[in-house]
């Protein structure tokens, strides 16, 4: 598991290793428990951060944070995936290696956008010393048409600005009216966490403008992947604070992803805004990043896990994969995040199931491993209400509607596998307005579920017995009117034949 991994095996380049280890590796895990079907994961190691969403020469580009040799955070690489609809991801290999003198420890988190014919790729490069510490540096790469990566020979930002320390990095990089703007993940000198705002002509000179000034002062230790857009006339601060404590029932989690809205003075920095609120109620969510699609929509994808914890793939040589993108829009003053029209499915493909829940548990006359189920929910004197996942004999992960509290539970107690048990069983959240509807996306090892069209969504890792398929409803004092429809998604596998664009050698 991550932890007993010493720095030496953390930081070893994929081109100094033997083949025969990588290859050993990626065919163990092609044949280990809990592989996707359709989500974003890598043939080994380990996936973190989403990195350089954009759309660019008529495809999504998605990258991500990649250690190839083992479950661990060591030295880091920028994958390449490519999508024509978000439903469907192609492996593509390795867009950035950690081979020059700026970013020698790690091709850390950054973004993408497209410049002239090329997509710009702004990234930050880690680097150690002798004794470990860290500088940052803030570097440019470009794609061509031709899915060629050339490296800038030198930053573009160097080191960082008075009054801060080295926790600089995540730089987002956006164009308005002919300016590029970008904001930095990073820590004042007291140990707190802020988000920077440069401004550049051309990419190359960068004029560090000042903090994004929120009310936020004194909000966890650092902030990681800041992440600045306007919807539908809102501006959104989307970031990854670090060390924020639990509040009520919400920030339950280790580390947290959420957004501040209101209103942003590029020119100056000033933001005016709404109290923070998290993006996500389940277990595992963090670094999120959006792009702006080809119909100017705003689409954000995240990292399916939560930093410094463990995962029971770790014992097979992988860890994590992506969530499913979302869209994002402000309607009445809310942001919603729904599935992209891409995942629409036609009705008459579905299997229907409708009918009354009482207090006898009834099993759907379908289920699975891998598909969607949406439900609606009427009439409902119940006080709660469950529905089951994954079921078989003492397995379920559940899900409980609380009509009288109006709240939510996700429960993974009885998945299967236990995942970070000292982290607590359940996660909720309190709805806005009664209980309508779900649609719920059931991986091999995952669970999104997508709340009242997109008012909030919870997802969560699970890790239950490949025969645990079943989907049992129940309702507690009182009845409830369900209907459901599932659309089995084996068909839409991620295409993860193994690519590297540098096949490793020996030195
Ligand atoms: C967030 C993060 C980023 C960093 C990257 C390194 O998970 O710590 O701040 O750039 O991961 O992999």
């Amino acid at each position: 598991m991550a932890v007993h991994w010493t720095r030496e095996q953390r930081y070893r380049r994929l081109d100094t290793v033997d083949p025969k280890e990588y290859d050993e590796l990626v065919e163990h895990v092609a044949n280990a428990p809990w592989r996707q079907k359709y989500h974003v994961q890598p043939l080994a190691g380990l996936l973190n951060d989403p990195n350089g969403f954009s759309w660019f020469n008529g495809q999504y580009h998605l990258f991500y944070q990649w250690f190839p040799l083992g479950p661990a955070h060591g030295l880091k690489y920028w994958y390449h995936t490519v999508s024509d609809d978000l439903v469907t991801f192609e492996n593509k290999g390795i867009a950035l290696s950690p081979d020059t003198a700026y970013d020698s420890h790690g091709v850390y988190s950054g973004s993408a956008l497209q410049a002239g014919d090329d997509l710009m790729l702004f990234y930050t490069g880690n680097t150690r010393d002798d004794k470990w510490l860290r500088t940052p540096y803030q570097c440019m790469a470009q794609m061509n048409k031709d899915g060629e990566f050339s490296k800038w020979e030198l930053p573009v930002i160097t080191g960082v600005p008075e009054g801060y320390t080295q926790e600089l990095r995540d730089p987002k990089l956006w164009n308005e009216n002919g300016t590029y703007y970008c904001v930095i993940g990073a820590q004042r000198d007291n140990m707190t966490g802020a988000a920077l705002l440069y401004r550049s002509a051309d990419l190359h000179a960068w004029e560090f403008i000042g903090e994004v000034q929120t009310d936020h002062t004194d909000f966890g230790y650092m902030w990681e992947c800041p992440d600045l857009f306007t919807v539908d006339g809102t501006d959104i601060l989307v970031f990854s604070p670090l060390g924020l404590k639990p509040e009520g029932l919400s920030r339950s989690n280790l580390f947290h992803a959420g957004y501040l809205s209101g209103t942003f003075d590029v020119d100056t920095g000033a933001f005016n805004h709404e109290p923070f609120q998290e993006l996500d109620y389940g277990f595992d969510f963090y670094a999120p990043q959006t792009m702006e699609g080809p119909d100017g929509e705003r689409i954000l994808i995240a990292w399916m896990a939560i930093p410094q914890l463990p995962y029971p793939t770790d014992k097979d040589g992988w860890a994590n994969c992506m969530t499913l993108p979302r869209v994002l829009t402000v309607e009445d003053g809310q942001l919603k995040q729904r599935l992209p029209k891409s995942w629409d499915k036609p009705e008459e493909d579905a299997s229907h199931w409708q009918g009354e829940i009482g207090r006898q548990p009834e099993l759907l006359p379908f289920g699975g491993d891998c598909y969607e189920l949406q439900a609606k929910l009427s009439d409902v004197t119940a006080r709660e209400m469950h529905i089951d996942l994954r079921v078989r004999e003492m397995e379920y992960s559940r899900i409980t509607y609380n009509s009288e509290t109006q709240t939510l539970v996700f429960d993974r107690m009885h998945s299967g596998e236990p995942v970070n048990a000292s982290e607590g069983h359940t996660r909720t959240v309190t709805l806005s307005r009664p209980l309508e509807r779900l649609r719920i996306l059931v991986d091999i090892s995952s669970v999104e579920i997508f709340v009242n069209d997109g008012d909030t969504v919870m997802t969560s890792r699970i890790f239950p017995g490949e025969d645990s398929t079943g989907i049992r409803i129940q309702a507690a004092e009182g009845t409830a009117e369900l209907e459901f429809h599932h659309w089995p998604l084996d068909g839409i596998a991620f295409k993860e034949e193994r690519v590297l664009d540098k096949e490793p050698k020996t030195t």
